[in-house]
């Protein structure tokens, strides 16, 4: 795969397809919405757009419960609005990514229907089907990821279902030949449709232990963190027949040019590489998830970016996500000032970059009333944090009512600055946080440097993060100050150059010699001389 493939040079963008733009007025993001903001898409300059599931859903998780992997849900619109869609998104250059949902069926799935009709039903082994416990109990110790066992009794059959997420969530048996040849046959489906890619959630999930043991309890548990928490995940996840599965899906995408297969996994780094599979042979972007994880500190992340680095095995593709619709956004984690020093971090790192809708105009903490909660986690393990609500309100188009998501009532409240943060106006103000996302996002595109190029660590110290990148004779450094005072990175005796972009979008072109100075909540490009 030469580097010029457009998922290593390209930037993925996430839509979020319930809360990014409404056309029929019932509150709920739509297809032909989306299909309306193409051209901003394209305005912005990213290359790839991925949509979380728009498939036929009760949305009891928000349309991560699949009724028909072939069908467009309602809500959404209709197949062709999904035809029109693909058809305008590629008229523009833009690649469509969907969201494949491989680990479980919505309970209303027909599947589901027939596997929990009798225990002698051809589909009975399409999914996890397993005898109480001696005590009448659970078959083992697994937990739902949202809270309570993962076990749920069918009284009509007298056996428990398993359940990695909801009860209206049951997963499929991925070991049964027919599962897979079943769901192979959908990615097919939207392949021949055009699609360019797939996003697959929870990957690592799809194996489960063959005897079902007990997973060990974690010590370090604490009560105030969700449920799950309690053990550790040892058997009911990221087991070593999984990559079979992986490889398999990769060589579906392998009947079709140039598609790309992303997986959603959250390990640790170590094991997160093995998704890359043997060879080659699995997928080709394991969602990174470090930077939401590490400690917004520059010693950490030098080091996180170091060691992912290293991890990676020979010819693998790096690639880097700051938030996505399961995690606080950037902007509530660290502030609205260092999100935009983010933005440098994530456009300036080598591999491939995925944006979450919203964080491009900066949406911060989106506090959720009570009565307005949507969330099923929340719902599930109220009080402790959990909800994902927060992450996945409506984008701000302008400074109309509902800043133009809807001419209804939202499905979630949006974050009361939209009055004022919305892409009109920010698109017309040439300091805002959307400007240095264009900026950022047409330098990456103009520069092999910043997308394909070598990543050089200079500096890791106190709130000062500094690399360079590399390609031929181009040689940029990246100055992030993640802090609020200002520092000076001193650069080796002869290094000068310009400013190529700053964070506040006011020093173009000036020059340095052996040092830049940066004020607090500061990041910098430069191009260095020769
Ligand atoms: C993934 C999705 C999340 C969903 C869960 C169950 O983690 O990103 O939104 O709730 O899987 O499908």
């Amino acid at each position: 795969m030469p580097e010029t493939t457009w998922w290593k040079r390209g930037v993925v963008y996430q839509i979020y397809p319930r809360s990014f733009q409404d056309s029929n007025g019932d509150g709920i993001g739509d297809l032909a919405g989306i299909r309306q903001r193409l051209d901003y898409l394209v305005s912005l300059g990213v290359d790839a757009v991925w949509i979380s599931p728009i498939y036929t859903s009760p949305m009891a998780d928000f349309g991560y419960d699949v009724a028909d992997y072939c069908g467009i849900d309602p809500i959404f619109g209709t197949m062709k609005d999904f035809d029109r869609l693909i058809e305008a998104a590629h008229a523009r250059g833009l690649k469509l990514i969907l969201d494949f949902v491989p680990n479980h069926t919505s309970d209303q799935h027909p599947w589901f229907a027939e596997s929990r009709s009798s225990r002698t039903n051809p589909k009975r082994d399409w999914y996890i089907w397993r005898d109480s416990a001696p005590d009448g109990g659970p078959p083992n110790n697994w937990i739902s990821n949202f809270g309570g066992p993962a076990w749920e009794w069918d009284e009509a059959t007298g056996q428990y279902y398993y359940h990695a997420f909801l009860k209206e969530q049951p997963d499929l048996n991925w070991r049964n030949p027919e599962v897979r040849q079943a769901m192979y046959d959908a990615l097919r489906f939207w392949l021949d449709r055009g699609v360019d890619g797939f996003r697959v959630d929870v990957i690592w999930h799809l194996i489960k232990d063959a005897e079902f043991r007990d997973n060990p309890p974690n010590v370090a548990y604490q009560p105030s963190q969700a449920e799950i928490n309690r053990f550790l995940q040892v058997h009911s996840a990221d087991q070593p027949e999984v990559h079979e599965v992986v490889g398999e899906m990769r060589r579906v995408l392998e009947e079709y040019p140039e598609r790309v297969l992303i997986g959603e996994i959250y390990l640790p780094l170590e094991r997160l590489v093995t998704y890359y599979g043997q060879d080659l042979s699995g997928a080709h972007l394991p969602f990174n998830f470090q930077l939401i994880q590490t400690a917004w500190n520059a010693r950490e992340i030098a080091a996180l970016i170091d060691e992912y680095e290293a991890a990676i095995p020979d010819g693998g593709w790096p690639n880097w996500v700051l938030g996505n619709h399961d995690q606080p956004r950037i902007g509530a984690r660290i502030g609205k000032q260092q999100a935009r020093v983010a933005a440098m971090l994530l456009l300036t790192l080598r591999g491939t970059p995925t944006l979450y809708y919203g964080d491009e105009i900066g949406i911060g903490k989106v506090e959720i009333p009570e009565d307005a909660v949507q969330d099923p986690w929340e719902k599930n393990e109220p009080g402790l944090g959990l909800s994902r609500d927060p992450e996945r309100t409506p984008m701000h188009w302008d400074g109309s009512a509902q800043g133009g998501f809807t001419t209804g009532r939202p499905w979630l409240p949006l974050d009361p600055t939209f009055t004022q943060c919305h892409v009109e106006a920010l698109s017309k103000d040439p300091t805002s946080i959307l400007t240095l996302y264009r900026r950022l996002i047409a330098l990456r595109r103009q520069h092999l440097a910043l997308s394909v190029g070598r990543y050089v660590p200079v500096e890791a110290q106190g709130d000062m993060l500094a690399y360079e990148r590399r390609h031929g004779s181009e040689r940029f450094v990246v100055a992030l100050n993640l802090g609020h005072r200002p520092h000076t990175l001193v650069l080796p005796v002869g290094a000068n150059g310009h400013v190529v972009l700053s964070t506040f979008l006011d020093r173009d072109d000036e020059p340095f010699d052996g040092q830049v100075s940066l004020r607090a909540d500061e990041g910098l490009i430069a191009l260095l001389q020769d």
